[in-house]
């Protein structure tokens, strides 16, 4: 039996009715909220919602450090984040959902590892890939089986929200690289990697990055978005489960 940590981003603050409910700390704080324990085709799912329960916490304010902790303290074995983003790529239109395979840094003053010298001893873990390429390849199989579309590979920029980044800070992100931008992959992927923890994202499209659509974002449209795209990944994730 695979036990499997899920993050559930915006668009997938709850999962369903748990068995059970833990609540608990950390020697770095209490996590976004109880981690929920689901049976899941045979394999027990511990879900987090990153926002917390009530999608109160902002990007920059999420404890990652007591989430990764709380999730491998109650035995997870790897981790899948659903993460809600922008398209930078503007061929990744509203809806898309990626399993992206790269991704920079962008955010700043968050609490972002457990291997600085004062949370445990200083180390620095190689973090080339930052996604695990065998839960990408689960994921991508995932899609297949559940009749999903999912693109393989791409550059999620990393950014410290909770604001939308303006039209030239999409632009940049292009020059850089980026495909897709969001606001909750780091200081997350990293902390998993030092724990080692493997670490794979469902990254879902919500909106066109700003200034690349003639109309400005609109949070309904997002809301709208990923309501939809949720049941999509809910089936990916299904076929994920089974294939365990
Ligand atoms: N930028 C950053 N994060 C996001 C976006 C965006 O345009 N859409 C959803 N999450």
């Amino acid at each position: 039996m695979a036990l499997v940590g899920l993050i559930g981003g915006s668009g997938l603050d709850r999962w369903g009715e748990p068995l059970r409910s833990v609540t608990t700390n950390t020697p770095f704080g209490p996590p976004s909220g109880p981690v929920q324990v689901f049976a899941a085709r045979g394999h027990e799912l511990l879900f987090l919602p990153r926002h917390g329960p009530d999608h109160a916490i902002a990007p920059h304010r999420v404890n990652y450090r007591a989430n990764i902790h709380a999730l491998f303290e109650h035995g997870a074995g790897a981790v899948v984040a659903i993460n809600a983003v922008g398209g930078v790529d503007p061929g990744l239109a509203p809806g898309a959902i990626v399993v992206p395979d790269q991704l920079i840094d962008y955010t700043w003053g968050r609490e972002h590892s457990f291997r600085d010298g004062e949370a445990g001893p200083l180390d620095h873990v190689e973090f080339a890939a930052p996604f695990d390429d065998d839960w990408r390849t689960r994921l991508l199989a995932a899609g297949k089986s559940a009749g999903v579309a999912l693109t393989d590979g791409g550059c999620l920029g990393v950014t410290q929200g909770p604001r939308l980044e303006t039209a030239a800070e999409v632009r940049r992100l292009a020059r850089d690289g980026c495909t897709l931008v969001g606001m909750t992959t780091m200081p997350e992927a990293a902390l998993a990697r030092e724990v080692g923890l493997p670490y794979a994202c469902l990254a879902v499209v919500a909106n066109l990055g700003a200034g690349l659509d003639a109309e400005p974002i609109s949070l309904e449209a997002i809301h709208q978005v990923l309501d939809e795209a949720m049941d999509r990944v809910r089936r990916v994730l299904d076929a994920l489960f089974a294939a365990l």
